[in-house]
């Protein structure tokens, strides 16, 4: 018996495929840090919701949207590859670990920023932060060039 459906097979270049794995590894590791959130609300637990502790529960809370919302973005870039002839090989490597390093460093920084804090300062990790978003552009800006109309 036949199981040819009649449609093209559905093909995927490494690239795509490497941020298709990223993108929802991501939204599995930040929804499930949002669960945490729900936690800690849930047990009152003084060390994120005590007035000392704001800082912590601020930047922890932006670890987790920064987190989610890059999840997102990796696949919209994956998405964006089949739909950008013209984006030249050396580009899409580039903006592709850009992209990767701004996902892993931008929510490590606002995290870590908030494990050890000093007032209303974050701690040391935030300096992750303006690497990621460096990146972030580069990746932005690269992506944006390849999307350029062919010929
Ligand atoms: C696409 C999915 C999601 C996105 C884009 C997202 C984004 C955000 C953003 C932007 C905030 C900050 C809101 C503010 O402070 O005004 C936030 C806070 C929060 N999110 Fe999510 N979220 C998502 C899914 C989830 C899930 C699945 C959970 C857990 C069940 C969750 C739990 C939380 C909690 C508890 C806070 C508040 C933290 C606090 O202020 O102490 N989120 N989220």
């Amino acid at each position: 018996m036949s199981t040819d459906t009649g449609q093209a097979p559905i093909t995927t270049s490494g690239i795509e495929h490497r941020h298709l794995r990223v993108g929802w590894l991501a939204l599995l590791v930040f929804l499930a840090g949002g669960i945490g959130l729900e936690a800690l609300h849930g047990f009152k637990v003084d060390a994120y919701l005590g007035v000392d502790n704001e800082t912590r529960k601020h930047l922890w809370t932006l670890a987790h949207a920064h987190g989610t919302l890059l999840g997102l973005v990796n696949l919209a870039f994956a998405w964006t590859l089949t739909r950008a002839p013209g984006f030249a090989p050396g580009a899409r490597s580039v903006a592709s670990r850009c992209l990767i390093g701004a996902t892993v460093l931008m929510p490590a920084g606002f995290f870590l920023g908030g494990v050890i804090f000093y007032g209303g300062d974050p701690g040391v990790g935030i300096l992750l932060l303006p690497i990621g978003a460096v990146l972030l552009l580069v990746a932005a800006a690269l992506t944006l060039r390849g999307t350029r109309a062919v010929g």
